[in-house]
Formats: structure tokens, C-alpha cells, sequence
């Protein structure tokens, strides 16, 4: 089964026609949100919108256990995720879709981790699945690699933060992408992301940020994010062999 996880804009990807059954899953860190099931391409997909509907919650309270935790449940090893974010680079503007293949966080105060009862470190050299890069590389136009920089918001940054990031070999800035990443990595799931850019990053763009140009870009663009999703689906690699699904191994301190 195959995740897709809705960002900012993206709660449900579905047509009318589709037929659709839907899910609320009990965790340990509570209710998912209503998780969509349907068939596409012979593959099942489970969608999850990630602030739930309606954008109920803001990028630092998201549950994103409760979410990753949900997908395992349902039987998912592989995740396409999207993600709302602003441009550190002039050449890459609103309305792209990159794909990151690595990360700098700067989340301050989330629940990061699954393993608070036992001492795990997962490996994060490539924090992205490169096969599943590949397929969303191969799926339309988009501009392949760049680093994602993850804030804890919800306020967005100061100029001197943004030149910080790019001074660090950031490309991209938004406030979701960590933890989701790692928690997919500690579930031993293959999990990449399509960032679709809505704005110049601030003070690299001249004009106050808004929200609403970040909708108005979601808005605009969500038929061709839909449309990527859909062809991904058809080169996604096989569901198991990834190593990836093998996160564990070679991770966790043996009891004493
Ligand atoms: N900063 C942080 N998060 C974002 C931005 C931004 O400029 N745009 C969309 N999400």
C-alpha cells in the first residue's frame, strides 16, 4: 500500500466518480485523521491529510506520530508526501515542485521519535528513499534535489535566518517536513516528498509574506501536484527490497 500525505492545500486527491472508503485509526498518540482509501493504477493508496481537514492544526501541533503511526497500521511501506515551502534560490520560484533528497532541522519543542522507551538511532545519511525520488523525478517537471530546511514556525523567519539557511546549503524552507521524515524512517518506511514552492522566501522576496500566497499558489497548482501524484504512482518501484525497510537493523543498543 502506498501513502500519500496531503499538505497545506491538499486535503483530499480524489475524484467524485472514485470510490472511496474512509478510515479513522486508533494510536498511542491518539486518532489519525480520516485517512481515504482507494485504488490507483492496481495499487491501493491510503491518503491522509496531514493538518487533518480543514487545516485544523498548525505545523508545530500536527500529530505527526499519530499520523505515521496510522499509515504502518493501515500496511503502508512506501509514502509520497507533499509539502508546502518557500524558495532560498532566485532560480527556483512559486508554482516548482523540487524534490528534496536531504534536510536541516531547526524544529525546536516536537515530539521527534517513536523510541523514547528504548535508545534507537536510525541511520539518516539520505533522509529521503532514493527510489522513490526516482519516480517522482521521472513522474513530470520538477527540479530534482534540494535541502530542505524545517523551522518550527508558526511565524515565518527573519531575513537573517534566511541568509543563515542559504549560508548552509539550504534550498528550501518550510515547517512540516521534520519530524515526518525520520518517524517514516524509524517505522522502516520508504518515504520521499514533493515540495511545491508557493513563495520567495522572506526578504529574498520584497514584499510581507502571506498566507494567502501560499493558498493561492496550493490552489493554482493542486490539479498538476494531483497530476504528478497520479503518474508517480504508475513508476513507483516495488514495495519491498528497499533498505529503507531495513532502518532497524543495526540501529538499536542491545539491552544490557
Ligand atoms: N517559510 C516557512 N514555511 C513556509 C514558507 C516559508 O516561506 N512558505 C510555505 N511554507
Amino acid at each position: 500500500m502506498i501513502g500519500i500525505i496531503g499538505g497545506t492545500g491538499v486535503y483530499e486527491i480524489t475524484d467524485q466518480a472514485q470510490e472511496v472508503e474512509k478510515k479513522v485509526l486508533e494510536t498511542p498518540y491518539g486518532d489519525s485523521p480520516e485517512i481515504s482509501l482507494f485504488e490507483l493504477h492496481n495499487r491501493e493508496i491510503a491518503f491522509i491529510p496531514r493538518h487533518a481537514e480543514g487545516h485544523d492544526y498548525p505545523p508545530h501541533m500536527v500529530n505527526y506520530r499519530a499520523n505515521i503511526w496510522a499509515l504502518k497500521k493501515m500496511g503502508v511501506k512506501q509514502i509520497i508526501a507533499t509539502n508546502a515551502v518557500g524558495s532560498l534560490q532566485t532560480s527556483i520560484g512559486p508554482g516548482d515542485f523540487v524534490i528534496p533528497h536531504d534536510f536541516l532541522d531547526f524544529t525546536k519543542l516536537r515530539p521527534g521519535t517513536f523510541y523514547d522507551q528504548r535508545t534507537v538511532h536510525v541511520d539518516m545519511t539520505n533522509p529521503y528513499c532514493d527510489k522513490i525520488r526516482n519516480a517522482l523525478v521521472s513522474a513530470g517537471e520538477v527540479v530534482d534535489q534540494g535541502v530542505y530546511v524545517c523551522t518550527e514556525g508558526p511565524r515565518f523567519e527573519t531575513a537573517a535566518e534566511i541568509k543563515m539557511f542559504q549560508m548552509l546549503g539550504g534550498t528550501l524552507v518550510g515547517m512540516t517536513g521534520i519530524p515526518e521524515a525520520v518517524l517514516a524512517r524509524e517505522l522502516e518506511m520508504c518515504y520521499a516528498s514533493i515540495c511545491l514552492v508557493s513563495n520567495y522566501a522572506a526578504s529574498i522576496s520584497p514584499d510581507k509574506l502571506t498566507i494567502d500566497e501560499v493558498f493561492e499558489i496550493m490552489e493554482k497548482r493542486k490539479h498538476d501536484l494531483v497530476t504528478l501524484i497520479n503518474h508517480a504512482i504508475e513508476f513507483m518501484p516495488p514495495e519491498d527490497g528497499c533498505p529503507c525497510q531495513k532502518a532497524l537493523e543495526g540501529a538499536e543498543v542491545d539491552e544490557v
